[in-house]
């Protein structure tokens, strides 16, 4: 796999001067398509499971997405491919920004045609541990009339709306951007991926 087609440095400018940026070349073509391989195929086999909201883990109307995180340890090669990549971002993005950021949480995510996001923010309300968010998508062929964009927020009610196409990378400040996913016409897959500043059973 190639690794030196990410611009690092240039995510990581885009985060301090906008909070936001989207880039290719994080996974090769290959890696990305095994990855959807993947997702679909554990999708398929009924293992990814409808996903829950909020720090009480209840179900929710809000999502329509079914997920499967990826379990240190029990990675399969396609995902420990990508939380390698993931992690030199996170090396990247604390040198270049000295987020302190300790390492990163990640999901397939398959939302079926009709489903989505509403608008959320992607820190929970009494646990400030997510600092990057990053959603890295799966999606061969997509079009913009297939829906499924990625609606980020911006200030005073303006919006972009980020198509899911195989490849990109989106990285936006967690705390900051209130997003939501429109609905698409055929499945979406997704990793959804956070950055935390501190690790995961730790307080608060
Ligand atoms: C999330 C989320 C966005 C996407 O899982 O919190 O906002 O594009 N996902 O899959
Ligand atoms: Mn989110």
């Amino acid at each position: 796999m190639t690794t030196d087609r990410f611009d690092f440095k240039a995510a990581a400018s885009a985060l301090a001067a906008d909070g936001w940026c989207v880039q290719p070349g994080l996974m090769s073509a290959s890696a990305t398509r095994a990855l959807a391989r993947e997702c679909t195929a554990m999708h398929d086999a009924k293992l990814l499971l409808p996903a829950r909201t909020g720090a009480a883990h209840t179900a929710s109307a809000l999502r329509g997405d079914s997920t499967h995180w990826f379990v240190t340890g029990a990675m399969s090669a396609p995902q420990q491919a990508f939380a390698e990549r993931i992690d030199v971002l996170r090396i990247a993005l604390n040198r270049e920004l000295m987020l302190g950021l300790v390492e990163c949480e990640s999901h397939y995510a398959v939302y079926r045609p009709g489903a989505g996001y509403a608008r959320h923010l992607d820190r929970l309300r009494d646990n400030d541990a997510r600092v990057v968010s990053a959603v890295f998508y799966l999606n061969e062929d997509w079009r913009e009339t297939d829906g499924g964009a990625l609606r980020l927020y911006l200030e005073d009610g303006a919006y972009r709306d980020i198509h899911p196409h195989a490849g990109s990378l989106l990285l936006f400040l967690s705390a900051q951007f209130e997003h939501e996913v429109l609905p698409a016409t055929r499945d979406r897959l997704s990793i959804a991926c956070w950055m935390r500043q501190r690790p995961l059973g730790a307080a608060g």
